[in-house]
């Protein structure tokens, strides 16, 4: 390993949201942080010490977009995604989130529908409410193996008012990386009935093996039409502070909307650090993210063989994509707040409440597993003396 990614590197006064304010958030400073999906892996080398460089020069002017970040997307979708996209479909933006909230409010009007697949993550409700626009709820199934579309539920849900679906692409938190035969059902269905989709597909780069990323705007030529795809370096290249992220958008009508949007926001632009963390992230970070994947595929392995043999009352699948673990404490019959309470105050470990994913994600705890072996090792201890106290 060129990497090591078993190095602990104290995250603490570093202002960082999964590990500051814990006391605040969780109402205990001494606990372990293994909530917000941000990893505690240094960034690749190659970037630390581009930064340095830059750094060192010392001025941190307004930053031009170069044709240079361009190409660097435009490769990396293609090496990683075999998906050729044209320089001129990429518009930045600084952050999914952000991307996600921009497409809500100039595809849809206020009242409008949304349609979404809790358990999701929580900003997706977030941008739908804060827009003025309503939530429309195709939950998952689970078929006793892992977590499926319910196209029967979807077509039910389609009314007038729904215009927009966002689609979490693979999907947190429940790691499954959708195939290409259900994407080209869900494709067929949002033709049918005219609907546009907003893809998050920030997960895209964490695959495990044996599985493949489909972008959904590969299916087919109609799908490229009416398909926003959101993509970021952030997840993947653990730079997520740098807030840099970019809109894929292939139709032109869509895409001048989309990007008046930015314009009058004047967010077009982008930073110095987010646009040499891209560049340098996408050009020389791939050994990086290869050897990542592996020491993350490790990591969930270790973990479900743990919770097997140590906490069997916990259910987990094994995720297809990601490096988060949706939890399923349901076989304890206690409810989520208690559950919550003995992380907290017994095991004194800070997983996120599935409840935030919507009601569909009560009895959850999500577990990141971005992190070194040790830590991990020891949040599960964590987590297993808090469900032995239960
Ligand atoms: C599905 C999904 N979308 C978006 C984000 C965050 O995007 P950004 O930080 O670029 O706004 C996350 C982070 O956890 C995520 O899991």
């Amino acid at each position: 390993m060129k990497y090591n990614f078993d190095e602990i590197v104290d995250r603490r006064n570093t202002d960082s949201i999964k590990w500051g304010n814990l006391k605040e958030t969780f109402g205990e400073e001494d606990i372990l942080p293994m909530w917000v999906a941000d990893m505690d892996f240094k960034a690749p080398t190659e970037v630390i010490e581009a930064f340095k460089e830059r750094v060192q020069h010392g001025v941190f002017g307004y930053t031009w977009i170069q044709d240079s970040f361009y190409d660097a997307i435009i490769n990396w979708v293609k090496r990683r995604f075999n998906w050729d996209i044209k320089k001129e479909w990429i518009l930045f933006i600084p952050g999914v989130i952000p991307g996600l909230s921009i497409g809500v409010r100039e595809l849809t009007n206020e009242g409008e529908k949304v349609l979404i697949q809790p358990p999701v993550y929580p900003p997706f409700y977030e941008v739908i409410n804060n827009n003025n626009r309503v939530i429309n709820k195709n939950p998952l199934k689970h078929n006793g193996k892992k977590f499926v579309m319910d196209y029967e539920d979807l077509e039910k849900k389609i009314d007038e008012e729904t215009k927009l679906m966002i689609l979490c692409n693979p999907h947190n938190p429940v790691g499954r990386v959708w195939t290409k035969e259900e994407l080209e059902i869900l494709g067929y269905i949002c033709v049918k009935n005219d609907l546009t989709i907003i893809c998050d597909e920030i997960h895209s780069d964490f695959i495990l093996k044996g599985y493949k990323h489909t972008p959904l705007a590969t299916i087919s030529k109609e799908l490229e039409q009416r398909t926003i795809t959101l993509m970021a370096p952030s997840k993947t290249f653990n730079i997520p502070g740098l807030a840099t992220a970019f809109a894929i958008i292939p139709n032109p009508d869509l895409r001048n909307k989309y990007q008046k949007a930015i314009k009058a926001l004047r967010i077009d632009n982008i930073t110095i650090f987010g646009a040499l963390g891209l560049e340098t992230a996408y050009n020389k970070g791939e050994e990086w993210l290869e050897e990542l994947l592996k020491y993350i595929e490790y990591n969930i392995d270790f973990a479900i063989d743990y919770i097997h043999k140590n906490i069997p009352e916990v259910e987990v699948d094994r995720p297809e994509g990601t490096y988060l673990l949706w939890l399923n404490f349901k076989k304890l019959n206690k409810t989520s707040d208690e559950i919550y309470k003995a992380l907290i105050e017994v095991g004194k470990v800070a997983l996120n409440d599935g409840r935030q994913y919507g009601e569909e994600g009560d009895g959850f705890f999500r577990l990141n597993v971005g992190c070194p072996k040790a830590t991990l090792e020891e949040g599960l201890r964590r987590i297993e003396k808090a469900v032995k106290s239960l």
